[in-house]
């Protein structure tokens, strides 16, 4: 299994975060990743240091059927395919398109890179998605193998998630049988206030067979790193969140090798 989607489709949960932190933490174990931005706010790339620019994003790479072009290698193993601003207008002229679900896997499975095939020179591909369940999701969710969910320990973390989980089960029914609901990543945890703690519990007691145990914390060193361009990992390394984001990425890489988990996460 090589290509996630990083969904929810509430917005600010975690879904950039945990995409480009696990991203970061399975390079330095000496994977090579690709975050691939389908959103148009850009903050995969922004939050990773690519200067976000119109002429250079996912846009035209799906315009001219490419993306070699715009991969940006951001640190040793860590790459970046951009969004912009542009993607905005994508959702309306995917409408037009043939096999308008199938443009960003048909992007994705003709692309190459340095003479390979994406899934050949990748090991993992992470796709960032925006706060929505819209036709760009659908797309995203078409081109995965994996769904990993973020989940903020907030109130109404588990609200809206019977949606997802149903939209995902469609995709998997109509469009991409191929895909399995791979993990739920607790994020934003904060051990002093009672209600991420009731978040937790329940939300570990609900999908305990999905449920990766690491939990996120949440820490404002997070949100600090993304406006300087880098991981928190970068940042801060002895950092409770980078600490939790390397421990993650065993823990997905763990699941990824295991077949038992494999044919269980297989149930959605
Ligand atoms: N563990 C954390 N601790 C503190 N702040 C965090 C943590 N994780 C994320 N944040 C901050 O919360 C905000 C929302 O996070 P993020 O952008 O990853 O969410 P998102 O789901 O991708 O949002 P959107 O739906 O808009 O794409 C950001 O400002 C981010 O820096
Ligand atoms: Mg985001």
């Amino acid at each position: 299994m090589k290509t996630f989607a990083f969904i929810n489709q509430k917005g600010g949960v975690g879904k950039t975060t945990v995409a480009i932190n696990l991203a970061r933490a399975l390079s330095l174990k000496g994977l090579r990743v690709l975050v691939v931005d389908f959103d148009p706010q850009a903050n995969a790339g922004s939050g990773l240091g690519v200067r976000v620019s119109k002429t250079k994003s996912i846009y035209q790479a799906i315009q001219e059927g490419n993306c070699e072009p715009y991969i940006k290698e951001v640190l040793p193993n860590l790459f970046v395919l951009p969004s912009s601003i542009d993607l905005v207008g994508l959702e309306v002229e995917l409408v037009k398109y043939p096999n308008r679900e199938y443009v960003l896997k048909e992007l994705l499975s003709k692309s190459s890179f340095n003479s390979k095939a994406l899934t050949e020179f990748f090991d993992f591909v992470f796709i960032d998605s925006p706060p929505s369940l819209s036709l760009i999701t659908i797309n995203i969710l078409c081109a995965s193998e994996g769904v990993m969910i973020p989940l903020q320990c907030e109130y109404y973390a588990l609200e809206g998630l019977s949606l997802l989980i149903r939209t995902i089960r469609g995709v998997k029914k109509n469009l991409n049988p191929d895909l399995v609901l791979f993990g739920l990543v607790l994020t934003m945890y904060d051990k002093r206030n009672r209600l991420s703690q009731e978040i937790a519990s329940e939300a570990k007691k609900h999908f305990k067979w999905i449920i990766f145990d690491t939990v996120i914390p949440r820490t404002v060193r997070v949100s600090e790193a993304a406006s300087f361009g880098k991981s928190v990992i970068d940042y801060e390394k002895n950092n409770q969140a980078s600490q939790a984001f390397l421990k993650l990425a065993d823990e997905f890489l763990d699941r990824v090798r295991s077949k038992t988990q494999a044919s269980l996460v297989n149930k959605v």
